[in-house]
């Protein structure tokens, strides 16, 4: 008897990336320092801890609402209206098991087998492996690195076909670190209206931006709001990954769709930790402002330090917590780059082909994920690295 489905023999092989390479090395006992994991170095504030644990010792540990607590609901539905000009009822929104659950249960729900879903390249690959388990396939659209990687409809449009179902957006995008201006996330909608797809878009990053980047979420668009699933999460902006927290708002035919998926896979997410979410909406604003400032101050300090190094060209990413430096000039294939990079010094860097072949050429570093202390050590280490592959 074959134990394992067939959904899972024939999905594609899965990379980890550099994970699995790295944590060879680190068993041998290498000091490495990980700029490859997006995970936020801050602790969640306080205050939202104090909600959650005033909530657990109040006694709220049992099932609740399966779309998500009301009173959570609301306040979402009310911060949609104040920050991303979305008009929701609290019944559009299902509270899920961080941005990944929502996803996902946004996929199956929506995804039928052969159905294509195009991925703007560099993608997150995470969501490619979504797709395949709903059985959909997966097409990339590469963006072009010499136009900052913008949204272009000329090398989106010629890969719809009449099985595209839906197209991936990652906004601000991980793994390039660009803010979508308005006008590109126009161009996108109007593709999305005249093919009659859906769009799931990724909001992780809405709060991590910088200087005076605005984000715009393309559900607030004209026409756009019946044919999007956007998903948010408490993950980044509050430093909540652990909590595993997120949620997504649809039209109510899409909700009772993905309720059908996360009724048998979750139930609901966890009674008291969402009383902790409540309070990150209520008054989460501040201690999330303050520790984007700190990832600033980071962003600003890698990006000088890589631009300084021989064959790095590094763009100043406009939001998340990723820089992506052109390595391009050390002519080699960005894995081996990462690869020797693990190596020679010890820093666990991603190579940009990770996120599909448009990303070749590049490195994801996470500038977010350390201490600043540990930035700079791995920042030292990469200047010998970069120097001595000019010298050799
Ligand atoms: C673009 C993107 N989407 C989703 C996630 C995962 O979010 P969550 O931890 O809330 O599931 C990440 C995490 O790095 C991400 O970068």
């Amino acid at each position: 008897m074959e134990q394992i489905a067939r959904r899972i023999r024939e999905a594609s092989p899965k990379s980890f990336g550099m994970y699995e390479k790295a944590m060879k090395l680190a068993a041998q006992g290498a000091d490495l320092i990980h700029l490859e994991v997006g995970r936020p170095c801050h602790d969640t504030p306080e205050h939202i801890k104090d909600a959650a644990i005033a909530a657990l010792r109040a006694g709220e540990v049992h099932y609740s609402d399966m779309r998500g607590i009301p009173e959570l609901r609301q306040a979402l539905a009310d911060k949609l209206q104040a920050e991303n000009a979305m008009s929701v009822d609290p019944d559009e929104i299902l509270v899920t098991n961080g941005l990944t659950h929502a996803a996902f249960a946004a996929i199956m729900a929506t995804i039928d087998p052969g159905d294509e879903v195009i991925h703007l390249e560099p993608f997150y690959p995470q969501h490619v492996g979504k797709v395949e388990l709903a059985g959909g396939r997966m097409v990339a659209a590469p963006l072009d690195a010499a136009n900052d990687f913008r949204i272009d409809p000329a090398l989106i449009e010629p890969k719809i076909t009449d099985r595209t179902k839906a197209i991936v957006l990652i906004n601000p995008c991980n793994p390039t670190g660009r803010v979508y201006e308005r006008a590109e996330l126009e161009a996108l909608a109007d593709l999305a209206i005249r093919h009659d797809l859906l769009v799931y878009s990724d909001e992780v990053y809405e709060k991590v931006l910088y200087d005076d980047s605005k984000h715009c979420s393309i559900a607030s668009l004209p026409g756009m709001y019946e044919r999007t699933i956007t998903f948010l999460a408490f993950t980044k902006a509050y430093a909540m990954d652990g909590w595993r927290l997120g949620c997504a708002i649809a039209p109510p035919a899409i909700v009772k769709a993905m309720m059908a998926i996360t009724m048998n896979d979750v139930t609901h997410v966890n009674t008291f930790i969402q009383y902790g979410a409540i309070e990150a909406v209520l008054s989460g604003n501040e201690s999330a402002r303050r520790m984007k400032e700190a990832d600033r101050v980071r962003r600003d300090k890698m990006v000088r330090a890589l631009n300084q190094m021989p064959g790095v060209t590094c763009a100043v990413p406009q939001g998340t917590i990723y820089a992506f430096p052109d390595v391009s000039a050390l002519g080699r294939p960005s894995q081996a780059i990462a690869e020797a990079i693990l190596e020679d010094a010890h820093v666990v860097v991603e190579a940009g082909s990770f996120y599909g072949p448009a990303g070749e050429g590049h490195l994801r570093l996470c500038f977010g994920s350390e201490s600043e202390e540990r930035l700079d050590e791995a920042l030292e280490r990469l200047s010998r690295f970069f120097n001595g592959q000019s010298e050799g």
